[in-house]
């Protein structure tokens, strides 16, 4: 990764609405084309855009009251943090299961609900941290290192 140029970093936060299909993906394009613009190393840049798509879509998904997504670029590693106002998560082991989803026919019939989003993440990521309130929201921060 090539930061030496921004020696003092890029934060930029992004607002996600739940159920906005039209939308979806922005932020993640958007973060994915920052990264390209400073030179990040590709295959990083490859697991975090891969990475922050699937967490935007769970955002749209299952989170309908929205939410909203921070990229932080330090020299030493990238931060995604996604943070929404959703139903929460009840059992975030359960979640983190290869093949467990919740999402109705309706969301299966658009091409999601494999139950891999989660786990496709935690491969992806160096770090990965969920924290979940029932009723009140999940927020789910992802750390990518500088090798
Ligand atoms: N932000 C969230 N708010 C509430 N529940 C969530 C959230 N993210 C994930 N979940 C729950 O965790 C489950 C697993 O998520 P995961 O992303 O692995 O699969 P999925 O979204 O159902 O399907 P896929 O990502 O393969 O399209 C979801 O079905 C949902 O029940
Ligand atoms: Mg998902």
């Amino acid at each position: 990764m090539e930061v030496s140029n921004r020696a003092e970093g890029l934060k930029e936060t992004y607002d996600v609405a739940g159920r906005d299909f039209s939308s979806a993906g922005a932020a993640s394009s958007r973060i994915k084309r920052i990264l390209q613009q400073i030179g990040v190393d590709q295959g990083i840049i490859r697991r975090i855009a891969v990475s922050s798509y699937e967490a935007e879509m769970n955002l749209v998904i299952h989170a309908s009251n929205g939410g909203r997504i921070t990229l932080d670029i330090s020299p030493d590693a990238v931060t995604i943090l996604v943070e929404d106002d959703g139903p929460g998560i009840t059992d975030i082991k359960k979640a983190m299961q290869p093949g467990y989803s919740t999402a109705s026919d309706e969301i299966r019939e658009m091409g999601f609900g494999a139950g891999m989003g989660l786990p496709n993440m935690q491969s992806c990521a160096d770090e990965l941290e969920i924290s979940s309130e029932p009723g009140v929201g999940t927020t789910l921060k992802m750390v990518f290192m500088n090798r």
